[in-house]
Parts: C-alpha cells; sequence; structure tokens
C-alpha cells in the first residue's frame, strides 16, 4: 500500500460550559460536540523522514514543523505502537484543507485525527476507536471528537466522550468565517479575565443543557436553535467586536439560533431546512458581516479512510 487517505469533519459546539481553570491550565469543560460536512483529508504515504505539506484553505497559516498537530499525532501513535518502530516507517503527510485554520471549528484536532487513523491503516497498526482516542487527547482536547463524530457530550478537557442517543435527525447549518483568526488560548484568558471583573466569586458547578438535549432527543431544530449556548461568547466577541454584527445580521434574517463556534471567530446559525439554509447563505453574504458563508450539515461521521492506493 502505497498512501492512504482520511476525510475527517469540522466540530461545532451546541453548548460550551466553561469551568475555572484547572491547575494543569486547562479549564473543566461540559460540552455538546456536533460533527458537521465541512471536510478536510489527509493523506499518508511512506518515505525518507516524516514530513507535512499543507494545501487549500489557510494552507500557509498552518505550521508545516514539529508544531504541526497531525505530525504530532503520528509521532504520538508511533510511540503508542511500541514496536521498536519497524513496522512504523516514517511518512509524507499531505493536508488539503477545507475547515478554516484558527477559526474554532477544530480543523487542526481533526488534522491529527485523520492522520491518527491512516496511519493506523498504512502500518496495519490495528488500534481500535478507544485506543485512537486515548493517543489523540495527547495531541489536542478535540482531537478524539474528531475520531468519533456524530453528536457526543464532552467533559473534561473535552476528552472524554460520551455519544448522544439523538435520533438521526439533520441539521441545517451556516457558518459565517470571519476575516481573522483567535488564539484559543487567549479566548480562554480573557473569559478568566470578563469573569473575575464581573464574577468576584468563581464560576459555579457547570451542568448538561438539558433543555438543549430534549430539543435533540427530540429533533426539534427551533428548540436547538433556542438552547444554542458557548460561554467562551463574551470573550470572543470582545477581542472581536465585528462578531456582535455578524450574530445580529443572521438572527435579523431569520435563523432559528446564533453563536460563535468554538473559541471563535466563525458564526454559526441553525436554520429549518436546506431551503432556509440557502436564503440565509445568500443573505449573508450579501450583508457584508464575514468574509465568507458555507452551509454544512449535521451530524457527519468521524474521521474515516477513504481511500487507499497500492
Ligand atoms: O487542547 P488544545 O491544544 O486544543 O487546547 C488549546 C488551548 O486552549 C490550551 O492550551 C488552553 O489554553 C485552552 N483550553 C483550555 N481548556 C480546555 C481546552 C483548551 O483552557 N478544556
Amino acid at each position: 500500500m502505497t498512501g492512504i487517505t482520511a476525510r475527517v469533519p469540522a466540530k461545532l459546539n451546541l453548548q460550551l460550559a466553561v469551568g475555572p481553570p484547572r491547575a494543569d491550565g486547562y479549564h473543566e469543560l461540559v460540552t455538546v460536540f456536533h460533527a458537521v460536512s465541512l471536510f478536510d483529508q489527509v493523506t499518508v504515504e511512506p518515505a525518507e523522514r516524516d514530513a507535512v505539506t499543507v494545501t487549500g484553505e489557510g494552507a500557509g497559516r498552518v505550521p508545516a514543523g514539529q508544531d504541526n498537530l497531525a505530525l504530532r499525532a503520528v509521532m504520538a501513535l508511533r510511540a503508542a505502537v511500541r514496536d521498536g518502530g519497524t513496522g512504523t516507517p516514517d511518512v509524507r503527510i499531505t493536508i488539503s484543507k477545507r475547515i478554516p485554520v484558527a477559526a474554532g471549528l477544530a480543523g487542526g484536532s481533526a488534522d491529527a485525527a485523520a492522520a491518527l487513523v491512516a496511519c493506523n491503516e498504512l502500518w496495519a497498526a490495528g488500534l481500535t476507536q478507544q485506543q485512537l482516542c486515548e493517543v489523540g487527547a495527547t495531541v489536542g482536547s478535540d482531537v478524539a471528537f474528531a475520531l468519533l463524530g456524530g453528536t457526543a457530550v464532552g467533559r473534561g478537557r473535552g476528552e472524554q466522550l460520551t455519544p448522544a442517543l439523538v435520533p438521526a435527525t439533520q441539521y441545517h447549518w451556516v457558518l459565517a468565517f470571519a476575516d481573522g483568526q483567535l488564539a484559543t488560548p487567549e479566548v480562554y484568558a480573557t473569559l478568566d479575565r470578563l469573569r473575575t471583573q464581573r464574577e468576584p466569586d468563581p464560576p459555579g458547578e457547570i451542568n448538561l443543557d438539558a433543555a438543549l438535549m430534549s430539543a435533540l432527543r427530540a429533533g426539534d431544530a427551533a428548540r436547538v436553535g433556542s438552547r444554542l449556548s458557548n460561554d467562551l461568547q463574551p470573550a470572543a466577541v470582545s477581542l472581536f467586536p465585528a462578531l456582535r454584527k455578524t450574530l445580529a445580521a443572521g438572527l435579523e434574517l431569520g435563523a432559528l439560533g446564533a453563536l460563535v463556534a468554538g473559541s471563535g471567530p466563525t458564526c454559526v446559525f441553525l436554520t429549518a431546512s436546506a431551503e432556509r439554509a440557502l436564503d440565509l447563505a445568500v443573505a449573508m453574504s450579501g450583508a457584508g458581516v464575514c468574509r465568507s458563508v458555507a452551509r454544512v450539515t449535521g451530524p457527519a461521521p468521524g474521521a474515516a479512510v477513504i481511500s487507499a492506493q497500492t
């Protein structure tokens, strides 16, 4: 086998509840992950030494060296396979990006997940999805979910996952990409600062939103739209004030709900149907409140091999 290609989805957080900072610098989360049909592709091929090439959306902003999450995932998998390295030859990793970089959609974690799935196949390493999730969690908080896909509740740093028992309802989303990026650590740090300014007491216990889960179980898009929530949103908006206008425009144009994706700056809008999504996407493009728009559906499957060349 000479090349394995895996496809991996972007993620949204339908709820993102953030606790106080932990001793390790991370924040305790309760989140509802939802994978959507915006996919990156990652190809791995045997090579003389490990290397990364990135093409597509925002490629120039993806690190191609040791900081690249897909490369780090490959090295972590090699260490986990523990066979002395004989069965885990070096690879050329080619990342074809459609998920924008530093946009709150976990594109870097997605590429790491795809690299894990592809190398597991190339090396015939035989790790289970659960084992790949454990390896992935050492690389990034969202890698495990990118492997799982669908809709799932995440706890801890986001790496402790429980698939949500929800019907196969398809949701129609419009993503509004911003003209700029936000760095995740800065958004978390800003939330901590805003909280100490506004709430002298530390945030209380964080809980899964029962009303959101009930709306998802009922497959009721209008109710899901009304329960979208993101504790990072005030921090993202304070760092990127133009997002306020983007969110307001989507709601005025009829979205069932709106929120910032993860740590931003992408804005996410839920609509009632494919037709409504098309109408909203066209109107958002015309409103001049974002760089570009995309229509996606969710839930989407997690990282999976889509082709193997021999
Ligand atoms: O795990 P990952 O590398 O994706 O996280 C990026 C950064 O986001 C972390 O370094 C941390 O600053 C912040 N983060 C956090 N709490 C989480 C997840 C991420 O503070 N649960």
